[in-house]
């Protein structure tokens, strides 16, 4: 605690890497950002509670660990995402732009805890008893037994906690809302995010229950706040997308406990978020009719395949730079494409407008889309359609050759089981071919011209 008479310090702490300086200036010297410095003020008096007392215990690795028990929440896409189910003790951070349905899946998440019978805690410090009670009557879950308190002090948070007689699970909503007594600056500011955190994290490791942290997210997308914030929980959950749309995929960025860029996909309904266990289907064009620059792409999200349409539109442009504008993918490996197309297959788009579209608001990270994305810029270019029934995946090199991908097998079974009939992939690949589509193994892009131009 502070006192008014202890003397203070002023540091300045970096809004993205939490970096501290002594003096103030433009750039951060750790992760060289510019204007992220923010000024706090610590009382000398506080800086004794970074002093360790009683005795060190140092241990020797042994084989005798403890399993960890998971506990299966019931949710299935949920339970998958953070590695088969929640571990007591470990911290979950959930991020995503207002409106998306962090408050509703923890409520959701809460009620089938509280039918495995255990305790569990809800601190929202952004909305009213009321507003809770009106969300929860809508979910159906408001007569399960899930303790709420409305509560914005870290101090009067940690005494709800220890109230609640073995309590298993902790929500925050949100950590940008909350505030240390003990600390000056604004709740939601570097200092205060971090040293809420802190002392939660802590909390659950020591009383072993499982704590889920709501972030906000930043215009960039990121959650707000240092990014130690990331570094000092143990999973990641984001939403991802937009609002507008009645799919909500909540992708694991990091997992200690479990693989990490697992999704879960889930609907908005009106009775809260449904399960989509096939997303595939929700990504796939809704109408029959062929329109050229759109192509289907398998990607591997996680440990699951999903099927996705990608579209790409070239038109004449009157500027000195043409415009490029890609949703859901990266705009660098798009500008590398297009160079590949010029070099070696001279097809000359760069003077056209390009633009690149993942349908339905997913972002994907993987190289594998490199073959549709080619055979969509053909097809956008030429103005020729592509065949319905047919798949592309494969990473293309500066020399135009196509490279393998991972997870071939499972991406053709998902191909098929949605009705697919052919496949376009890369030469290099031994697999047995289960799924029966009929494979037309590519070693350059210069063949996917004669199959498809
Ligand atoms: P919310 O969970 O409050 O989002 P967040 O906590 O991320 O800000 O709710 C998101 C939106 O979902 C809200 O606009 C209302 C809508 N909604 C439904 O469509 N169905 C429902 O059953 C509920 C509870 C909310
Ligand atoms: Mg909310």
């Amino acid at each position: 605690m502070s006192s008014s008479s202890s003397k203070k310090v002023v540091r300045y702490i970096c809004n993205n890497c939490a970096t501290a300086h002594m003096k103030w200036s433009g750039k951060c010297s750790g992760c060289e950002q510019w204007n992220t410095l923010v000024a706090e003020s610590i009382s000398k008096d506080d800086v004794k509670l970074y002093k360790i007392n009683g005795d060190i215990s140092i241990y020797e690795l042994d084989a005798k660990v403890e399993q960890v028990n998971r506990i299966e929440i019931g949710i299935s896409e949920f339970d998958r995402v953070i590695g088969g189910g929640i571990v007591p003790g470990a911290a979950i951070l959930l991020g995503g732009e207002p409106g998306i349905g962090k408050s509703t899946l923890v409520l959701q998440i809460l009620s089938k805890l509280r039918s495995l019978g255990m305790d569990v805690l809800y601190l929202s410090a952004e909305e009213s008893l009321q507003q809770i009670q009106l969300r929860a009557i809508r979910l159906k879950v408001v007569e399960d037994g899930i303790k709420v308190s409305c509560l914005t002090s870290l101090q009067e948070i940690k005494r709800a906690i220890d109230t609640v007689k073995d309590v298993g699970f902790v929500v925050i909503d949100s950590i940008q809302t909350i505030y240390d007594e003990a600390i000056e600056s604004a709740p939601g500011s570097v200092n205060q995010v971090r040293s809420c955190s802190f002392e939660l994290i802590r909390m659950a490791k020591q009383k072993g229950f499982a704590l889920l942290i709501i972030g906000h997210v930043n215009k960039d997308g990121a959650i707000a706040g240092p990014k130690v914030l990331e570094h000092m929980v143990d999973t990641v959950l984001y939403f991802e997308g937009d609002n507008g749309v009645q799919y909500r995929i909540v992708r694991a960025i990091k997992n200690r406990f479990g693989p990490a860029n697992e999704i879960a996909v889930f609907e908005m309904s009106k009775n809260g978020l449904e399960e989509v266990s096939n997303p595939s289907k929700y990504f796939l064009p809704v109408t029959s009719e062929n329109a050229s620059g759109s192509c289907i792409f398998v990607s591997m999200e996680g440990s699951r395949p999903l099927l996705l349409e990608v579209q790409a539109l070239c038109v004449p442009s009157y500027l000195a730079s043409p415009r490029r504008s890609v949703v859901g993918w990266d705009a660098n490996r798009l500008a590398m494409l297009i160079a590949v197309l010029n070099a070696r297959l001279n097809i000359n788009i760069l003077d056209k407008e390009v633009y690149l579209n993942m349908v339905g608001g997913l972002k994907v990270s993987e190289p594998a889309a490199d073959l549709a994305v080619i055979a969509a810029l053909i097809s956008a270019a030429r103005n020729i359609t592509l065949d319905r029934e047919t798949v592309f995946f494969g990473e293309v090199g500066l020399s135009g050759e196509v490279r393998s991908v991972v997870h071939i097998e499972s991406r053709l079974m998902e191909a098929k089981k949605l009705g697919f009939k052919r496949a376009i992939i890369p030469m290099n690949v031994e697999i047995s071919n289960d799924s029966g589509l009929e494979l037309v193994k590519i070693e350059h892009i210069k063949n996917l011209l004669k199959i498809i131009g």
